[in-house]
Order: C-alpha cells, then sequence, then structure tokens
C-alpha cells in the first residue's frame, strides 16, 4: 500500500494514453495516414488484422472522456498529438482543422481542471515523412521540429507541460531493428540513423517550444527504461546485462544528458553517426523533467547469434506476470528513479507511464473486477512512495492508461485501462481499479488538506 504521507502536496495525479491508440476517425478532418495505418495493413503484422481506424472513438468521444477523468478526480492528463492531423503530409501548412480537435480537448481539460500533458509524437510519422526515409533521414528531424513550434504556438497559451518524444527505444530499436513495430524495418544502420535523428528531433523540437509557445512551458522527454540484470554470474552473462544496459537505457540518457553517445555502444553497433557538429548540444538541451515509463526489469543471457546487443531477456522464474507476460517487479520503479536522480542528476521526475494488461471482461452485474490490476497500481505507486521517500524528486505519476486502446502489434486483445470500453458499443466502464485510483487521490487530498487546517 503506499504511505501517501510521502507524496509532496503538488504531486500531480494522472492518467495517459496516446492518438492513435484511442482517437480512431484516422481520415476525418484532412488527417493523413501515418506509418501506423500503414503497419497495421501489412498482413500478420497486427494480432487479429486489427488496426487504429476507430479504436476508442476519442475524437468524437472526447468531453464523455473528459467527464470519466474526471470522476476519476485527476490533476493531469498526458495525451498525444497526432502529427498527421496537424501536419498530414509532415511538411508543409498547419491544418487547421486537426488542430481544432486538440484546441477544444485543451479547452475542456482545463474547464474541468485538469492539467494537460501534450505529447507530441507518440509513434504516428506521418507517411508522406516515412515515403522520403523517416526517421532515418536527418530532414525528419526538422520538420519534426516546425511541427512542435506550430502546435507550441497554438496551444502554448494554455498548455505548459510538453513532452517531445514518447519511447524513442521503440521507434528505433522495435521499429526499425525487430520489425514488430511501425516502419516494420529489421535493419540495424537504419535503426542507428533513426535513433539518433530521434534525439536530434527532441532537441531541435525542444528548441522549437521554447522559441515559440507564448507562456514558459516545462519541456520533458519520456524514455521507457527497464533495470537489467544478468541471468548468472558467469562473465559473458555480466557483459550481456552491460551492453543490454546501454541499448535500452544508456543510449537514450546519456546523449540528453550531454555525455555523448556511449562508447561502448557505437563500437558495438559498429555504424557511423550521422552527426554534425553542434548536434550533441542540441541534443542535450537542459530538460525541465525527464518522463519515465515503467514495465518490466530484464534478466539476460549472452546471445551472440541474435541481434544486437547480443542480449537475450530471460523469463523470471516464479514471478508473477501480466496478461502481456510481462513480469509484476515494482521495487525496479524505484531503482529506475533513484538512478536516474543519482546517476543523470534529473531534477524533475514524473512516472510518465505504469500499468498493466489483464483480459478484463464486465460481470453480469456491470462491474469489472481487475483485482491484479488494482493490486499492480497499489505495488507500483508504493514504490513511487519509497522513491519520494529517498529523496528522489518525483512530481507525478500517469497510469497507463485511462482507457483500454489498440496495444500496437497486440492489437485490442490486451487491456490495460482503468475504464473498460467495449469495441462494439464503445460503452466505457469504470473498472474496480479506476475506483481504487480514484480513492488514493481523494485520500492524498484529504491528508494534505488535514496538514493544512491546525487541530483546533
Ligand atoms: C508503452 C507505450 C504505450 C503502451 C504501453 C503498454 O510502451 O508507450 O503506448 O503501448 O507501452
Amino acid at each position: 500500500m503506499p504511505d501517501l504521507s510521502e507524496f509532496p502536496e503538488d504531486f500531480v495525479w494522472g492518467a495517459a494514453t496516446s492518438a492513435y491508440q484511442i482517437e480512431g476517425a484516422v481520415a476525418e478532418d484532412g488527417r493523413l495516414p501515418s506509418i501506423w495505418d500503414t503497419f497495421s495493413r501489412v498482413p500478420g503484422a497486427v494480432a487479429n488484422g486489427d488496426t487504429g481506424d476507430v479504436a476508442c472513438d476519442h475524437y468524437h468521444r472526447s468531453s464523455e472522456d473528459v467527464a470519466l477523468m474526471r470522476s476519476l478526480g485527476l490533476g493531469a492528463y498526458r495525451f498525444s498529438v497526432a502529427w498527421p492531423r496537424i501536419v498530414p503530409t509532415g511538411s508543409g501548412p498547419v491544418n487547421a482543422r486537426g488542430l481544432a480537435f486538440y484546441d477544444r480537448l485543451v479547452d475542456e481539460l482545463l474547464a474541468a481542471g485538469i492539467r494537460p500533458f501534450a505529447t507530441l509524437y507518440h509513434w504516428d510519422l506521418p507517411q508522406g515523412l516515412q515515403d522520403v526515409g523517416g526517421w532515418t533521414s536527418r530532414a525528419t528531424a526538422e520538420r519534426f521540429a516546425e511541427y512542435a513550434g506550430a502546435v507550441a504556438a497554438a496551444l502554448g497559451d494554455r498548455v505548459t507541460d510538453w513532452t517531445t518524444l514518447n519511447e524513442p527505444l521503440c521507434s528505433a530499436w522495435i521499429g526499425h531493428l525487430e520489425g514488430r513495430m511501425a516502419p516494420g524495418l529489421t535493419d540495424l544502420e537504419a535503426a542507428v540513423r533513426a535513433s539518433y535523428h530521434l534525439l536530434l528531433g527532441h532537441g531541435l523540437a525542444t528548441q522549437a517550444i521554447r522559441a515559440e509557445a507564448p507562456r514558459t512551458p516545462q519541456v520533458g522527454y519520456v524514455v521507457n527504461l527497464s533495470p537489467i540484470e544478468p541471468a548468472s554470474d558467469r562473465l559473458e552473462d555480466v557483459a550481456a546485462a552491460v551492453r543490454a544496459d546501454g541499448h535500452v537505457n544508456r543510449w537514450w540518457l546519456d546523449p540528453v544528458h550531454g555525455r555523448g553517445f556511449p562508447a561502448d555502444m557505437r563500437e558495438l553497433y559498429g555504424v557511423d553517426l550521422p552527426e554534425r557538429s553542434g548536434d550533441l548540444a542540441v541534443i542535450a538541451q537542459p530538460l525541465d523533467y525527464l518522463g519515465i515509463n515503467y514495465y518490466f526489469r530484464q534478466i539476460v543471457t549472452a546471445d551472440p547469434d541474435g541481434p544486437a546487443p547480443y542480449a537475450r531477456q530471460l523469463p523470471v522464474p516464479g514471478s508473477p506476470v501480466t496478461g502481456m507476460d510481462w513480469e509484476v517487479y515494482p521495487d525496479g520503479l524505484e531503482e529506475l528513479l533513484v538512478r536516474a536522480a543519482a546517476e543523470y542528476g534529473a531534477r524533475r521526475l514524473y512516472v510518465t507511464e505504469s500499468g498493466a494488461a489483464w483480459p478484463d471482461t464486465v460481470d453480469a452485474d456491470g462491474e469489472v473486477r481487475d483485482a491484479e490490476r488494482t493490486a499492480y497500481l497499489e505495488g507500483h505507486l508504493a514504490a513511487c512512495g519509497r522513491a519520494l521517500a529517498r529523496g528522489v524528486p518525483l512530481a507525478g505519476h500517469f497510469a497507463w492508461s485511462l482507457l483500454d486502446n489498440f496495444e500496437w502489434a497486440y492489437g485490442y486483445a490486451h487491456r490495460f485501462g482503468l475504464v473498460h470500453v467495449d469495441y462494439e458499443t464503445q460503452r466505457r466502464t469504470m473498472k474496480d481499479s479506476g475506483r481504487r485510483y480514484a480513492a488514493l487521490i481523494a485520500e492524498h487530498a484529504a491528508l494534505r488538506a488535514a496538514e493544512r487546517t491546525p487541530a483546533s
């Protein structure tokens, strides 16, 4: 159980989603396809042939969804802006009709007392840019900054909390090396180039947001990290863990913190970085915050015949797992938060995603009894409390996700929501875990209010 007395008064209690996973309306108001519209149509790429065409139909139901957030008592909502709505081909003029959707959403959130946290890239690259090289091309980083600046100029009078990229690891490594996500490539050189341009895009977009936003913005960057442990104390496994840590964690943390790209990993990839002078300083723009998405730890063994980084994740015998077969390991979250603060000097951290999938159903009485997700939530919030007690500057927590949604290559089979979605009827049903989250948020507020009121 989380010790709520450890959570500061202004702790941000939120939930997160992303555009392609919930919005639907993929051909409306001038939106053109993203790489996920394309990828989800590749036979066998997504389970069950699912696509984001309709998803949670959030594009037409945002008011209902904001009302749900309000009933949860959320203080903040982390959503992503769909680049292919704003600049449909990826370059050229801004599409006012696409922007209007987010303009309304932001107003509705603010009217409900909910602070908007806008992410500019949650994987939905305009297909028009993919057609000319996507993230393997430097021009994509430049187009990203232009788009980011345009959104900041339009919404930055009301939105102050911005994220450039969500989980660039997935875009680069899973999308270009493992091929399990859009654009579906399996090419190490393309993956390393993409990783470089994503990070450059982050730096350029950070500058653009700061230049364009009418109110002083808080600009952050969101990574998915995993604690890495060797499967044995054999030297080859210990070395594999160092490589996996480089691939999963350091490659994404070092450059943005001014440390450049890790030398051991540069050597391991053996790919020349498309570096120009001045780039490293752009990539290392000071961050207002670092967002950590945490799902699982990785126990790894050496895998000389596998893809880079030649380390393979093994299941952890006897550990509980979620419906995704991901280990439930809350201590890993505490460990990552402490590492970000101690090793990288993070001055403000958010848990920008934490959550778990299970195959929930709505019972005959209309309830969703998701006891496992409730325990998962409590366990991970308890880890946040322990990190706070150790002095980590953790400013907030966003549950993944507000709604069940399109879980990328897994389609709709895996449900992460605090709120259940019936995809046939689009009916939303609050799960027990959502009620528990709301109760914790209310308890924290009551605790803080009691502290402010001196006992008579
Ligand atoms: C993260 C993604 C998010 C969601 C969760 C389960 O990697 O950022 O979109 O798919 O995993």
